[in-house]
């Protein structure tokens, strides 16, 4: 079986929430002071739109009238109220009186904007930001000569923005993630007040200019990342002497960028230059570096070796060099770094820690990520004030050092993929009021699993799969309440099925697979096997018996999730640490089976009973579970009819019922499953006609064989006369290892959230998905940017045609998916 792992970093961007609230009548609030004709075309201007998803009672909350003329001066609608078109006649533009208008987080469907704007022109603040406008910005916008801030953000805005030329008065002007294109007007950088520009996320190209008067200057934020310039662009941004942020990252420059050229910027406190190249002569020079600066950004800047002018840095508190190809020993003088806080050295390929031991032990650091690096021999003992410890996929060997335990503050401890050795740290309790996060996966680690969850404990993952632990699951772990991902997958673990697990109110994830658990799976009681939150079960391949009763599956949480109805809420399950995010992953194993499992944690659900000695009918009560997309109940001794109740469940992606004993016919209902990816029904006692639908039939006949009454495709037995199609050559590749596939999505979020800086390192990471699709031929990998439900509506519109004769690793060569994004920003790198 191979192993497809990945590795991934994952930042939530904020997402904007629609609140649905039943509609009512409108209540007028809050409005005292605002003349009676003003009301009107407020009530007016809401009615010109669907709101039925605005909160009635919020509506006019926004609302300020001037207390002398009763004219309306402000309006902040509520998000997520509007949905509809602005039209040049709204009776929004009669209220001329506006001086700030915040119509940010509507859905003002395909509207380009109308240049009735300009009809307000006392508007002081305009923010118009992530409400699907389109085309150009009206030149009357330049009529708006109060503005001092205008945010169009996060639209699909088109062409270039020369209007701002008259709006002298601008401080703040936000142009980001929209389609803007051309140059930057040379008058923009000149405007004496602007003080935060931020042009991110466009298609801007040409260089820039700046005044050498700078002096007169107040320009502190400026973000030009994710752009295509070409010219010059980095020397006049060092005469913007009076910035403190600066975001350069993914620009596409042919030149590498010279640190030093920064130097003149002595009030720069955070600098991001993510995925540009950096000259490395200027990273290991000491002199002519921003010394006041705070956070660096250095991540995919093709770094070849730890950068020395870091030492000159004093002040320095957050670090991200990650995906870069540092090789040799972490210096000893970067533990010394008096503010350090923050350091990511994710993807690298560093092997060890120069100087004493001491000094990592004496460092300030309290987030430190090193994962994806090559470090070997025994892990040092750690710094003393750690929140995060992620050094995930590197070499390390020996056993856990216990001075782990003295970290009273740490939260998330992650060493999976190492060769750790010995048994698991029996002091971890020492951290049960601080610990959230602990992963110990595919290491060395022996004996049992600790006893040691006490009344209180805050752990919410444990993950110690790919070990070789012994003993029983300590039922200990029934204090451990907020524990909602358990895994103990891989090991020799030996006891009965854990029904006292369901004591465990949120558990939402649980794997067991591969170990030597024995006995029945259905309660001593008989009925359900109900856990309150449980959506994934894997308990394959252990020596469980019996069989299970009719109302097995009801009342399990899989019929009763909420599923999103598109896939535009990219959320995983994940907790936030300060700081950090981390994401719940687990190994998929079905075939077919293409969601992304940080997806399916919160929205779908999973069952794997594969491979232990299960008989007798599997119940009908399977058809409850509404949001099931995988169930495998292979290689049991399952007897009687394959359920029809299976046609119920609609978003079942992959079912492998093989190698059973199950008899009887194919219900014809079964070809309605329109998501079906993969099926086997191979090795049974099955008779007569396949179904005819064409995710049926565009199956490999070895889902069908070793059942002597079948008939129909893709088998080449025929029900009604005798074959007359030659069997594909493709056909005859299929064997089960090609299937076979495994995903290890580790998701991941070096942790970069803190305060002002958060919308813009989350910009600085580009969005990707790692999908591996397996159909019913071969790997297929779609373009990482494309969204699961796209992918879903990709699988499904193919799945309406008959398609056995397309090239099936072909299917997804000629899709591209749009790759920006601001539903969230998902980095995957495959590690070596
Ligand atoms: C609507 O908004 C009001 C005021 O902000 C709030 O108190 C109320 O809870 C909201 N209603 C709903 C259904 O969320
Ligand atoms: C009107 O508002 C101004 C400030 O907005 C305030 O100073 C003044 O007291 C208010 N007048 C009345 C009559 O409420
Ligand atoms: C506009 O409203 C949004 C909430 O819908 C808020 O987050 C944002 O800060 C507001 N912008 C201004 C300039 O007031
Ligand atoms: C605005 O114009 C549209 C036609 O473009 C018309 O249907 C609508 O009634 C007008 N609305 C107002 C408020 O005048
Ligand atoms: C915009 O202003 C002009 C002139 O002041 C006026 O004629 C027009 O009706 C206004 N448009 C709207 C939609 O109120
Ligand atoms: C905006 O509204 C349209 C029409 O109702 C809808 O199809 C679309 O999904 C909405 N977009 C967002 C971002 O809510
Ligand atoms: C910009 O301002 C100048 C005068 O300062 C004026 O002549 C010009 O028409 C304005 N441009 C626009 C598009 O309003
Ligand atoms: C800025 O100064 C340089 C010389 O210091 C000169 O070559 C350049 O023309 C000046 N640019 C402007 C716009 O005045
Ligand atoms: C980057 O610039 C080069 C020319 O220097 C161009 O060929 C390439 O397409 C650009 N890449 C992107 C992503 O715009
Ligand atoms: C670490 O800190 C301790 C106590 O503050 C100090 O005695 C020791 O010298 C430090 N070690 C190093 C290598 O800095
Ligand atoms: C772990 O250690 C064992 C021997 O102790 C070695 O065979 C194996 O290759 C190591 N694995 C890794 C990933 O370093
Ligand atoms: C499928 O669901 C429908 C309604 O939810 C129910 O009436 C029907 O009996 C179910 N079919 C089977 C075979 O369980």
């Amino acid at each position: 079986m191979t192993i497809i792992m990945s590795g991934s970093y994952l930042i939530i961007c904020f997402l904007s929430l629609f609140l649905i609230f039943t509609p009512s009548f409108t209540i007028v609030f809050g409005l005292a002071g605002c003349r009676p004709d003003q009301i009107q075309a407020l009530v007016q201007f809401k009615n010109e739109f669907d709101s039925s998803g605005c909160n009635q009672t919020d509506y006019f909350n926004g609302v300020l009238c001037d207390n002398m003329t009763g004219e309306v001066t402000k309006l902040q609608l509520p998000s997520g109220c509007l949905i509809g078109t602005l039209k040049p006649n709204s009776s929004l533009f009669g209220l001329h009186h506006l001086r700030h208008l915040n119509l940010s987080h509507n859905n003002f469907t395909s509207s380009s904007l109308p240049s009735e704007f300009s009809n307000l022109s006392r508007l002081e603040v305009l923010s118009l930001s992530s409400n699907s406008f389109i085309g150009q910005v009206p030149s009357s916008f330049s009529k708006l000569t109060w503005l001092n801030q205008l945010d169009l953000s996060h639209n699909q805005l088109t062409g270039s923005f020369q209007l701002v030329q008259n709006l002298t008065k601008l401080s703040i002007l936000d142009l980001s993630y929209n389609h803007f294109s051309g140059d930057i007007p040379s008058s923009l950088l000149a405007m004496p007040f602007l003080s935060s520009l931020d042009l991110s996320e466009n298609y801007l190209t040409g260089s820039i200019e700046v005044p050498n008067s700078s002096s007169s200057l107040r320009l502190e934020h400026l973000s030009l990342s994710h752009n295509h310039f070409e010219g010059q662009i980095i020397e006049p941004i060092s005469n913007l002497i009076t910035l403190k942020f600066l975001d350069l990252s993914y620009l596409n420059i042919s030149y590498p960028i010279d640190i030093q050229i920064f130097s003149p910027l002595k009030s720069l406190l955070i600098l991001l230059l993510s995925g540009n190249s950096i000259s490395s002569t200027s990273l290991s020079s000491h002199s002519g570096v921003p010394l006041r600066l705070e956070k660096l950004g250095l991540s995919g800047c093709n770094i070849g070796e730890f950068p020395n002018f870091l030492k000159s840095l004093q002040k320095l508190d957050f670090i991200d060099i990650s995906n870069n190809k540092m090789i040799g020993n972490v210096p000893d003088w970067f533990w010394k770094l008096p503010r350090l806080s923050t350091v990511t050295l994710v993807s690298n390929s560093l092997t060890g820690f120069e100087g004493s031991p001491e000094v990592i032990m004496n460092s300030s650091v309290k987030i430190l990520d090193l994962a994806l690096n090559h470090f070997k021999g025994p892990f040092p003992n750690p710094p003393h004030s750690l929140t995060v410890l992620s050094v995930w996929n590197n070499s390390f060997t020996g056993s856990i050092p216990p001075a782990i335990c003295n970290q009273s503050r740490l939260a998330l401890l992650d060493l999976s993929y190492n060769n750790f050795t010995g048994s698991i740290p029996r002091c971890l309790s020492n951290l049960q009021n601080s610990l959230l996060v602990v992963n110990l996966r595919k290491n060395n680690l022996e004996g049992s699993l600790p006893d040691n969850c006490y009344d209180g404990a805050l752990l919410r993952t444990l993950d110690v799969g790919f070990n070789q632990l012994t003993g029983k699951l300590p039922r200990s772990l029934l204090k451990c309440s907020s524990l909602k991902f358990l895994s103990v997958d891989n090991n020799n673990i030996k006891d009965t099925f854990p029904f006292w697990l369901k004591g465990l109110p949120n558990l939402q994830a649980f794997t067991l697979r591969s170990n030597k658990f024995y006995g029945p799976i259905s309660p001593p009681n008989q009925g359900s096997l109900a856990f309150p939150e449980l959506r994934i079960l894997e308990i394959a391949d252990n020596k469980f018996t019996g069989s299970l009763p009719q109302d097995y599956f009801v009342n399990w949480k899989a019929s009763s999730l909420h599923m999103a109805e598109d896939g535009s809420l990219y959320m995983g399950d994940y907790t936030e640490i300060p700081g950090y995010i981390y994401e719940d992953t687990i190994d998929l194993q079905f075939k077919g089976l293409f969601m992304e499992q940080g997806k399916v944690l919160t929205s779908y659900a999973t069952i794997d009973f594969s491979g232990n000695r299960l008989e007798g009918q599997i119940p009908e009560s399977i058809g409850f579970l509404k949001t099931l997309i995988a169930l495998n109940l292979s290689n049991n001794a399952f007897t009687g009819h394959i359920p029809l109740s299976l046609a119920n469940v609609t978003e079942l992606e992959s079912l492998d019922l093989s190698r059973n004993k199950l008899s009887g016919d194919i219900s014809r209902e079964l070809g309605s499953l329109s998501f079906l990816a993969y099926i086997s029904v191979a090795h049974n006692q099955l008779k007569g006609v396949i179904p005819q639908a064409t995710q049926i039939t565009g199956q490999p006949k070895s889902s069908f064989e070793g059942n002597v009454g079948l008939c129909g495709l893709p088998l080449e037995q025929s029900c009604f006369m005798p074959p007359t199609r030659q069997p594909k050559e493709e056909d005859e590749e299929e064997e089960e290892g090609v299937l076979n596939w495994k995903a290890v999505f580790i998701g991941y979020g070096a942790g970069l959230l803190f305060g002002l800086l958060i919308a813009h390192v989350i910009a600085s990471y580009r969005t990707k998905w790692f999908v591996k699709i397996v159909g019913p031929n071969k790997h297929k990998e779609v373009d990482p940017a494309c969204r699961p439900d796209q992918i879903r509506a990709l699988v499904q519109f193919k799945n309406e045609f008959e398609s056995r004769s397309c090239n099936n690793s072909d299917y997804f060569h000629g899709v591209s998916c749009d790759n920006t994004h601001d539903w969230c920003c998902h980095e995957a790198k495959t590690p070596k």
